[in-house]
């Protein structure tokens, strides 16, 4: 087996890389990035070159990613623009990533024949109030509220439209928010670690009331190698391992973990349109492929995970001072 990894040098694509490289040690893995500013080799580095290959180019170049899909059995699609303040603030790389990167995915497996499963998010089915007892299912209507959101939702609709109008072999899966170690420094978690270890204090959106359902990374890669192996061709499969807490109680432990007062955080301006709350019912992907997640202890995966930042200054420091840059700009 010969898989093509988009965004495999991104956050969830290269502890999915890695993943692969330990439970299938006789499949080749070919990496196709465009090593944007959240892609960094060094997060695939140290795996055997005879095994993991590397190719640097846009999933938006028709020849270039036409080429790499020929020369594969399966894609899996993690390549993508994937944060929402940043999709606040300039949404064209948004727009020409995520759905005409996405059409030219499309285009290349559908000329060469081959499967595809495709990388989405909770955010397509918008937000739920936070008594509400329902949780998202593949068959919640889309009503996302971001550009980044719209144009995952987007693309998922383009997978769709190929499936039933080309017979492009697909699958889709739509999951949770994922922490864990690779995660750059603009996203929740290790933005604040990173404040913490820099000796400044967390910054919490509005009143921290807002709830994402959290699954560590390695969980979400057991969940999409089960969907490409046992999928069903068409069907969409949601990944969520039960992990809703607010923001303002994942500060909260994230300064206790590390030795603070958990009250030692700022408020600072919420982010516009903020969703509420995310929660997946992963009942189809357990049930029907026998799926289970296995690091549902979020105090442990959270210490895992402060640890590895602890660990790797090296890796998360020189994006550290551009990033809280960004932010400032924006009043965040
Ligand atoms: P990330 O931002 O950490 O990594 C994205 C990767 O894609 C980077 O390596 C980047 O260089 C690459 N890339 C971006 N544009 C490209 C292009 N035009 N051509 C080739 N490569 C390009 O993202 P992530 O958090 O690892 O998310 C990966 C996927 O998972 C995305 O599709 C995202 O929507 C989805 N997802 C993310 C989460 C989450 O919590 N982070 C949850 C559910 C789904
Ligand atoms: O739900 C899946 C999605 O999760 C993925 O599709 C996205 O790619 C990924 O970025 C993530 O989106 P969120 O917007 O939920 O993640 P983010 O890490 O940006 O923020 C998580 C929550 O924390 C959100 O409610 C905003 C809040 N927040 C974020 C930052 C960066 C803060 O309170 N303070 C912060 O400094």
């Amino acid at each position: 087996m010969k898989i093509l990894v988009t965004g495999g040098a991104g956050f969830i694509g290269s502890n999915f890389v890695h993943y692969v490289y330990r439970e299938r040690p006789d499949w080749q893995i070919t990496v196709y990035d465009k090593l944007t500013y959240a892609g960094n080799k060094a997060n695939i580095a140290g795996l055997d070159a005879s095994r993991v290959a590397f190719v640097q180019a846009d999933i938006c170049d028709e020849k270039a990613i036409n080429q790499a899909v020929a020369d594969c059995d399966a894609v899996v699609h993690f390549a993508a623009e994937t944060h929402n303040d940043n999709s606040l603030h300039e949404a064209w790389p948004f727009v020409n990533t995520n759905l005409i990167g996405t059409y030219q995915i499309l285009e290349a497996v559908r000329l060469n024949k081959k499967r595809l499963h495709h990388i989405s998010t909770d955010e397509v089915y918008g937000d739920l109030e936070l008594d509400d007892p329902a949780k998202f299912t593949p068959e919640t209507p889309y009503n996302p509220s971001s550009p980044y959101s719209s144009t995952k939702a987007g693309s998922d609709l383009l997978v769709r439209a190929w499936g039933r109008s080309f017979g492009v072999q697909a699958t889709i899966s739509n999951c949770s928010n994922n922490y864990g170690p690779y995660q750059h420094v603009e996203k929740f978690i290790p933005r604040q670690v990173t404040e913490i270890l820099e000796g400044r204090k967390p910054k919490l959106y509005g009143s921290g009331q807002n709830v994402r359902d959290w699954i560590y990374t390695e969980d979400h890669s057991s969940g999409v190698l089960t969907i490409l192996e046992k999928g069903k061709i068409g069907e969409t499969y949601l990944i969520g391992a039960e992990g809703e807490k607010n923001n303002k109680e994942v500060v909260e432990m994230i300064l206790e973990l590390m030795g603070k007062d958990p009250a030692d955080y700022d408020h600072v301006n919420d982010r516009p349109g903020h969703d509420l709350r995310y929660a997946i019912d992963a009942s189809k992907l357990k049930s029907e492929l026998g799926w289970q997640p296995k690091y549902t202890d979020f105090r442990q995966g959270l210490t895992d995970t402060i640890e590895w930042y602890k660990q790797n200054t090296d890796w998360w420091k020189p994006q550290k001072a551009e990033t809280e840059a960004k932010y400032k700009e924006l009043g965040r």
